[in-house]
């Protein structure tokens, strides 16, 4: 028997919903819709992988709670984030004769979830979406909260819109089929909540990382806590005005070394995440912001859980440093040529600065580009 699933709200008026997570979801996703929304039509999308693994599973827990229902398989992968896979997407879910009160059920990662979610948005001028978020990192992250979009030749979700979904179901049992290294990937984006705002929660991490990996009781605690932390900021902050810019913490670096890396294996998100925090608690302590022993310390946590924290990891090479600076200009959170950078005053404490010196962030890349 699967202990109760723990339940987050996301409260932002008549566009609140919940967060349901837990073992065995799955199984329960019928009842817990018709719960939420009442019954509906539906379309699935998901992809190869987790298709291949859980979709059987979904579909025999949608039950009749869903009763004309279709799939739609992607690709997995970031390249499925295009507009050429948004159009077949949306003329297939057009095909399968999903109207305005019919439901998108986006079941895998972030990928599915964010294309999924961004056809839900502008189909029919929006049908409403349920995510099944099927990695650590959808889990804990791009499920939740209404960030959909796609990604252009000039950069990763330059296209998209914010749209909440009515439902999110967590199922921490889909977790263990999750390669290892997409595991590990994910779990950057948990620290990421500790470093940002939460010592505590950071700390609990340092002792309980181990049992999070191993898929211990500490699994959905941490998703809990990371949701919990999410929908706190969403809800204060929906559309990325000002706090929710937060959630950007090693993102402004890591974006520029995944940009680098050709949004490929050699390099996935939650890896260059976490070189990104590490070099923002590097910068934070060189500009004298943040102590050595908080870097040291964030830094040290990184690297225990078998995540990089240097460049110099990326296989294949270090990139240059002037297109490394090329590709921070081009990030969206660029406004006037100022680059806003998410830096820290230690664990827990991390704040926006939109005036960073751009020789010093040169002099201090070109030295972790080399090595030192
Ligand atoms: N919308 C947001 O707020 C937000 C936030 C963070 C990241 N993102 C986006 O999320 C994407 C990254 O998400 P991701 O890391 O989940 O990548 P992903 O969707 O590519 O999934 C990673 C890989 O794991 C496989 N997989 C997923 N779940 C599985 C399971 N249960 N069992 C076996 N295999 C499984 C997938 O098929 C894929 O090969 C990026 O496009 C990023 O931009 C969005
Ligand atoms: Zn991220």
């Amino acid at each position: 028997m699967d202990a109760e699933p723990r339940i987050v709200s996301l409260e932002l008026g008549a566009r609140s919903y919940d967060i349901v997570i837990g073992g065995g979801l799955l199984a329960r996703s019928g009842e817990l819709i018709v719960h939420s929304l009442g019954k509906a039509q539906c379309a699935i999308v998901t992809d190869v992988n987790v298709a291949g693994f859980h979709l059987d599973a979904l579909l025999d827990g949608l039950g009749d709670a869903c009763p004309r229902r279709g799939v739609i398989t992607l690709r997995p992968g970031e390249a499925t984030k295009s507009f050429a896979e948004l159009a077949t997407l949306c003329q297939g879910l057009l095909e399968l004769g999903i109207e305005r009160g019919d439901l998108v059920i986006a079941f895998g990662g972030g990928v599915v979830g964010d294309i999924a979610g961004f056809a839900a948005s502008i189909l029919r001028r929006g049908v409403r979406c349920v995510q099944i978020p099927a990695s650590l990192l959808a889990q804990v992250d791009s499920s939740v909260g209404g960030k959909t979009g796609i990604n252009t030749p000039q950069g990763k979700n330059l296209i998209g819109s914010f749209t909440q979904p009515r439902l999110v179901l967590a199922d921490s049992d889909v977790l263990k089929t999750l390669p290892e290294r997409q595991f590990r990937a994910g779990y950057a984006e948990i620290v990421k909540y500790g470093l940002l705002g939460d010592v505590e929660f950071f700390s609990w991490l340092e002792k309980s990382w181990r049992d999070i990996f191993s898929g211990g009781p500490a699994r959905a605690q941490a998703i809990e806590k990371c949701c919990r932390a999410k929908a706190a900021i969403v809800a204060e902050d929906e559309r990325e005005t000002g706090r929710r810019a937060l959630l950007n913490l090693g993102h402004t670096f890591g974006h520029a070394l995944e940009a680098y890396a050709g949004y490929s294996d050699r390099l996935l998100h939650g890896e260059a995440i976490a070189i990104g925090m590490a070099l923002a608690f590097e910068f934070s302590n060189e500009l004298g912001l943040c102590g050595g022993p908080d870097a040291g310390r964030a830094i040290a946590h990184l690297k225990a859980a078998g995540l990089p924290t240097e460049i110099g990891q990326i296989p294949g090479g270090a990139p240059d440093v002037d297109e490394l600076l090329a590709l921070i200009a081009q990030d969206k959170k660029v406004q006037a040529g100022v680059a806003a950078f998410i830096l820290v005053r230690g664990i827990g404490e991390a704040f926006i600065e939109r005036g960073v010196d751009m020789e010093k962030l040169q002099d201090f890349l070109v030295r972790k580009a080399s090595g030192k």
